[in-house]
């Protein structure tokens, strides 16, 4: 069985490689490296011994697609290639509709017509917006208008086209999974997340701290209704992650038709917890102070991974701990990232 993985070479879809490959899957990996590096491939490669094709290329370019498809019998598609940052979404509308719904577009169409109808869709809980109850279950109902950001109704939009394609042809088989917050690295050290300028996202930041880069961690607010009065997320390892992405191809191959489910491991800690447990993991003193709340953020967000274990058979195995401690493995290894 041949997986195409879109966006392979990206912080999620590295990982997933390195899964799949050691599950005994054939993968053909494409990516535009607009958000990522050439060395993401080497070093799945070198992590799992194996060899695959890799393109260089964009989901948009609809020739550069047909020459992946035409020189690889591909059974199925993990689709992960898209643009993912909040706040430029917001400056940048267009870019983010064009590059992410019109991507999937193209990339949809180029499947069927070389006859492949399977795909997995990395979604995100963003699609649910404001939440009205904890924890978000598949069936909260999810309206384009709670959403607070172009990026937010870009993965909503596609989750709606998807099952749309689903309608007009059953042949398809489509699973929607609405990732939590994903952090962490690979425990060898080789594999992690390698954002570009300052991150935006909690975990890169309080390493980038932990390393000297930036030197002090601003926390978006301490008087949220939570347990310490900053933020809640349910974090989850981008390994747990990625093996969610292999019981989901499994899935696929019993043609099911579409459905969504959570990644997420159910458990919500807040920004006081993460910066806790990193500091006590990895004897490190985190400097933070604490700032006013960041616009459009909500209070508390986890999931009912439920369904993913009924349906899928999947659970994720490691904790709050376990991400600290390979996010800080990875950070020390690889002080400026995929920049060697
Ligand atoms: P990432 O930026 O590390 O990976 C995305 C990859 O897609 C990058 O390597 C980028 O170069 C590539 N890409 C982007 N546009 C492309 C195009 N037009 N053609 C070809 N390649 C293109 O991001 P990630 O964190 O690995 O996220 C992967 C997917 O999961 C994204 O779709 C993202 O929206 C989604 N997601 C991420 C999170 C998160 O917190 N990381 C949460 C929910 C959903
Ligand atoms: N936070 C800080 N300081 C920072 C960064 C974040 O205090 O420098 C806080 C936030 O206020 C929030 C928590 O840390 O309470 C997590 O923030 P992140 O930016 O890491 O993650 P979000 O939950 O805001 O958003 C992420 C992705 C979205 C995705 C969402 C759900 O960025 O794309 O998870 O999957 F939609």
């Amino acid at each position: 069985m041949s997986i195409l993985v879109t966006g392979g070479a990206g912080y999620i879809g590295s990982h997933t490689c390195v899964e799949l490959l050691n599950e005994g899957y054939q993968i053909v990996v494409l990516d535009n490296f607009y958000n990522s590096k050439p060395q993401s491939i080497k070093r799945i490669k070198e992590l799992t011994g194996k060899d695959f094709p890799f393109y260089e290329c964009d989901i948009l370019d609809r020739e550069g697609l047909r020459k992946v498809f035409k020189e690889n019998n591909i059974d199925c598609v993990i689709h992960f290639a898209g643009l993912k940052a909040v706040g430029e979404s917001v400056k940048i509308p267009l870019k983010y509709y064009y590059n992410n719904v019109t991507g999937t577009i193209v990339l949809c169409e180029v499947m069927a017509e070389y006859g492949c109808k399977n795909i997995v869709f990395s979604s995100s809980a963003t699609v649910y917006g404001m939440p009205k109850k904890m924890p978000m279950t598949e069936t909260d109902p999810v309206d384009i208008a709670g959403i607070t950001n172009p990026y937010g109704r870009t993965k909503l939009m596609i989750e709606e086209m998807l099952r749309d394609v689903y309608r007009s042809d059953n042949e398809w088989n489509i699973a929607l999974l609405r990732y939590f917050n994903p952090i962490g690295a690979h425990e060898s050290g080789k594999l992690g997340e390698d954002p570009n300028g300052i991150p935006n996202n909690l975990m890169p930041y309080i390493s980038q701290v932990a390393i000297g880069k930036l030197p002090v961690l601003s926390i978006y607010g301490d008087d949220y209704p939570t347990h310490d009065g900053t933020g809640v997320r349910d974090y989850i390892h981008v390994v747990d992650l990625a093996k969610g992405h292999v019981k989901a191809v499994e899935w696929i191959n019993l043609k099911k038709g579409v459905d969504a489910f959570n990644l997420g491991t159910g458990t919500g800690y807040s920004v006081l917890d993460l910066v806790n447990s990193f500091s006590k993991v990895n004897d490190i003193k985190i400097n933070y102070k604490i700032v006013g709340r960041r616009a459009g953020d909500i209070a508390v967000c986890y999931s009912d991974p439920a369904k993913a274990k009924e349906v899928l058979g999947w659970t994720a195995q490691l904790g709050i701990d376990d991400m600290c401690r390979d996010t800080w493995r990875w950070q020390k290894l690889n002080p400026n990232g995929f920049d060697e």
